[in-house]
């Protein structure tokens, strides 16, 4: 039994469309993808890396989950993270968080919404080193927007503190991590003005030297 048939027909739909714009996008895409971009976003479907930037399938190489945390440990990520930078070479790698994230504002409650409570601890900590400022927010939302774009740069300096990013950069390659958020109210992007293109600009104790070791 076909399952979903809506699916299936919006995407014949799709392709159609795509292959009337331009008969050889899909055999140029299956032979290679040089993607400039890496997008970490949060899984809510609400944010959709590729549309939301106006780019086509082949520009942007996309890793999602909830809250768009950058977690050192986390095998799936850096896989992706390393394939992006050092197979690809990708030349930026986005961090975009958006308003209003659910993950974001369980991680602010008590409340516990099972298996997911061990990865927005990852958030609770962030909520830990800023609650003085957050709680001194009066209106909820603004609180909650607030602690998004915290989160944003925490996971912005998480990623730099990689050894994926410090080695390219180590090895001259041009690239830049960026901190951005999203409106879900507006569909526009804001650049947070967190940019990070080299070592320097890391705290010393983040970062390494040549022999792989902290200074
Ligand atoms: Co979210």
């Amino acid at each position: 039994m076909k399952e979903l048939p809506q699916l299936f027909d919006s995407n014949r739909q799709w392709a159609q469309r795509m292959n009337s714009s331009n008969p050889t996008f899909f055999a140029e895409l299956a032979a290679m993808q040089t993607p400039q971009y890496l997008w970490i976003g949060c899984s809510d479907s609400r944010v959709p890396a590729t549309e939301i930037c106006g780019l086509r399938p082949g520009q942007m190489f996309v890793h999602r989950n909830i809250a768009n945390v950058v977690v050192h440990s986390d095998m799936n990520l850096l896989s992706v993270l390393q394939y992006a930078v050092e197979v690809l070479k990708v030349r930026h790698v986005i961090v975009c968080g958006h308003y209003g994230c659910g993950g974001v504002k369980a991680a602010m409650s008590s409340d516990s919404y099972g298996l997911i409570d061990n990865w927005l601890r990852f958030i609770k900590d962030v909520y830990g080193q800023h609650h003085r400022v957050i709680d001194a927010i009066d209106d909820p939302t603004t609180r909650v927007n607030r602690m998004c774009e915290l989160n944003v740069a925490a996971q912005v300096a998480n990623l730099c503190y990689t050894t994926i990013v410090q080695d390219a950069w180590r090895r001259g390659q041009q690239l830049t991590v960026h901190g951005w958020i999203y409106g879900l109210h507006d569909g526009l992007l804001k650049d947070l003005d967190l940019c990070v293109s080299a070592p320097e600009q890391l705290p010393d104790h983040y970062r390494m030297d040549a022999s792989g070791q902290s200074t």
